[in-house]
């Protein structure tokens, strides 16, 4: 939710700065904006829209026009010789609306009254009403109706400046004020989340970064360090980073980093290395990221099972749960929660572990969770399931459930992320960076590694060695098995032709496939605008089957499992009504061409892998839905990729 860069160095700010938020844009994108320091001034442009509305304002449409209002930041144009303006800091924000609707005027970075102070924030301040009408008694005067803007105006009422406004009543004083200082009495004064960078006119060399709640990462290159909200930004320039904790601030200058708390204890922190490779950040010649992470799954699903089995032993290694094994063995009842497609992987989990690990498991929206009064006990584990390891609600969910002394665990790809951070215990996902907003490879990966979890439990208690190696023996075959899957690109892309008109659709399964038509349905409403709903086979007669008639087409995910007979019959009801039905089924089921109007094939696995396998043409179908109707695959409207608000 909204991306931040901050770029510090020896280098032009400004391509820093541009590449970052193209990296970062997946985050949010409803507008953007730069601030960057010219000479003695802190100049910044903003745009409504993508990325790219902002370059065009900077650069021009063509790049070599010299109409460009901001020609005189610099010659930017795709030859190698480029040349951009000298300024070396800058911070800049790609936004996803909560306060204030997307327009130039409420997009970061924002100012205080004087246009001294520019910060980018992501994160929303709760109590900004309150603090906003206090500064406006004061005489603040507000440009935009973000929460934002507050945090510049209350950093400027600590900040003692020579006041060239006389309407403005802000301490009076002389310049050169305790910028550190005034930007800790402030944050005190906050509620809510943040990431802020910051930057000021007095100080041409240097760069504040905040943190409470929204992540925030210092990348450390030989000669620049970049601020940004995720690793992604920074990995084509540093390849060390330092993660900043909730009430941290950093002071960043071209020959020091200090970081201290909000009482200004100075506080020592780790340099961690980045592994992520930038070839993985890339599109690597697919057409939207979303199309290369779902054929990159054979190889995400092995890099999350693999060093993780002992196969003669039925045994799964877990070296994340190493520390906690002991008290696994008391666990009697997990809660998993996660949300959106995280929330589906663990609905598949619930069953896996209640019918083979035998632990009474419940699943929960994590948005949900924080506001019960959950039941929780010392035998009580929690299992957050997280691609990102930021979802405010997710996060929210842990910390409720460590207030009730829960153990906490959790499932999630990015490393070092808050969640990652905040859990006990944990596996992370292996899977590489995951750009799409649509989630396609940490879906499959979170299943996959939801069934070494399984195995792990499971056979702490009375799960058979021939069950724990049979589970492996099956997982180990996944990954092929997926790529048989997606050799049949062409003709789901050919389904896809035929139904791309069609307005709403049901996606039906049941048992461990029943969270496959939740996410199957999810994947298609959230990049292709069409309605669909999931919901399980036997419940679809209890009122929704109403709906359907010759344009209502519905997918069925019916392998052949222990509920195949089940399957069937609910799809005749649906046949008999005059519905159009698109099966998933499994390969050599010939019974199904006798209902299906359209049949995906998939090979023959475990009925608790089956979701794995299922979800893989469920996730191109909507991929090409979305392409078809030429819509923004990667970016689709609305959303952002990290949910860091509640
Ligand atoms: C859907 C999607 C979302 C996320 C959800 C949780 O394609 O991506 O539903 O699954 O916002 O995100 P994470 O896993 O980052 O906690």
């Amino acid at each position: 939710m909204c991306g931040i860069v901050g770029y510090l160095g020896e280098n032009s700010a400004l391509p820093a700065l541009i590449d970052g938020l193209r990296r970062l844009e997946y985050r949010g994108y409803d507008s953007s904006g730069i601030a960057l320091r010219l000479g003695s001034d802190i100049q910044s442009v903003k745009a409504v829209g993508k990325i790219k509305a902002l370059e065009e304002k900077i650069f021009g449409k063509d790049v070599k026009s010299p109409q460009s209002p901001f020609a005189k930041w610099g010659n930017y144009n795709k030859s190698p010789q480029l040349q951009y303006p000298r300024g070396c800091l800058g911070i800049a924000h790609t936004r996803w609306a909560t306060h204030g609707e997307p327009s130039e005027a409420n997009a970061h970075p924002h100012s205080d009254c004087l246009g001294k102070i520019w910060i980018a924030h992501n994160g929303i301040i709760e109590n900004y009403k309150e603090l906003k009408e206090k500064l406006e008694e004061k005489g603040h005067k507000f440009k935009s109706e973000t929460d934002t803007e507050v945090i510049a105006h209350l950093i400027e009422d600590f900040y003692p400046h020579t006041n060239t406004n006389d309407n403005v009543s802000v301490g009076a004083g002389k310049s050169g004020g305790d910028l550190a200082g005034s930007l800790r009495k402030a944050l005190k004064l906050l509620e809510g989340a943040y990431g802020i960078v910051l930057i000021h006119e007095d100080y041409p060399d240097k760069i504040m970064a905040a943190k409470m709640g929204s992540p925030l990462a210092i990348g450390l290159g030989d000669t620049e360090t970049i601020i940004a909200s995720d690793v992604s930004a920074i990995i084509t320039r540093a390849k060390q980073v330092i993660y900043l904790d909730d009430g941290e601030v950093a002071e960043i200058s071209k020959n020091d980093l200090r970081i201290f708390n909000i009482d200004n204890v100075k506080i020592e922190k780790k340099i961690e290395e980045i592994d992520w490779d930038m070839g993985e950040a890339e599109k690597k010649g697919f057409p939207h990221f979303m199309l290369k992470e779902i054929f990159e799954q054979p190889e995400s699903i092995m890099n999350s099972i693999r060093g993780r089995v002992m196969e003669r032993e039925g045994k799964a290694k877990l070296g994340g749960f190493d520390s906690v094994s002991k008290k696994l063995r008391d666990i009697n009842r997990i809660i998993i929660t996660a949300c959106g497609t995280a929330m589906h992987a663990g609905l598949v989990g619930e069953y896996m572990l209640e019918e083979y690990a035998g632990i009474p498991t419940e699943v929960e929206y994590a948005s949900e969770f924080r506001y019960r009064r959950p039941i929780i006990d010392k035998n009580t584990a929690l299992l957050a399931i997280s691609q990102s390891g930021e979802t405010a609600d997710t996060l929210a969910a842990i910390r409720e459930a460590k207030e009730k002394n829960a153990l906490t665990l959790g499932i999630v790809n990015v490393v070092g992320s808050s969640i990652a951070r905040e859990i006990d215990a944990g596996a992370y996902n292996h899977i590489g960076p995951e750009i799409s907003v649509a989630s396609t490879k940490a879906f499959t990966s979170q299943v996959a590694i939801m069934a070494l979890i399984t195995v792990y439990l499971g056979r702490q208690r009375r799960m058979s060695l021939i069950t724990g190696e049979r589970i492996i023996k099956e997982l180990l075959l996944i990954p092929e098995k997926i790529k048989d899957i997606l050799g049949q690109n062409n003709e789901i892309k050919k389904i896809a032709e035929k139904y791309v008109n069609a307005e709403n659709f049901f996606y039906l399964g049941r048992k461990y496939n029943y969270p496959t038509a939740l996410e199957g349905a999810l994947k298609l409403k959230e990049i292709s605008y069409i309605h669909a709903e999931g919901i399980p086979s036997g419940e679809m007669k209890h009122g929704s089957i109403a709906m359907i008639d010759e344009n209502f087409p519905s997918v069925f995910i019916c392998p052949r499992d222990s509920v195949y007979e089940k399957n069937i019959s609910n799809m005749e009801e649906i046949k008999s009504r005059g519905g159009r039905v698109i099966a998933v089924a499994t390969e050599g089921d010939e019974r199904i061409k006798e209902m299906a109007d359209d049949i995906i094939y998939i090979p023959k696995t475990l009925e608790m892998l089956t979701p794995i396998l299922a979800t893989a043409p469920l996730q191109l179908f909507a991929y090409h839905v979305s392409a078809l109707k030429g819509l923004d695959v990667d970016k689709p409207r609305n959303l952002a990729k990290s949910v860091t608000v509640e």
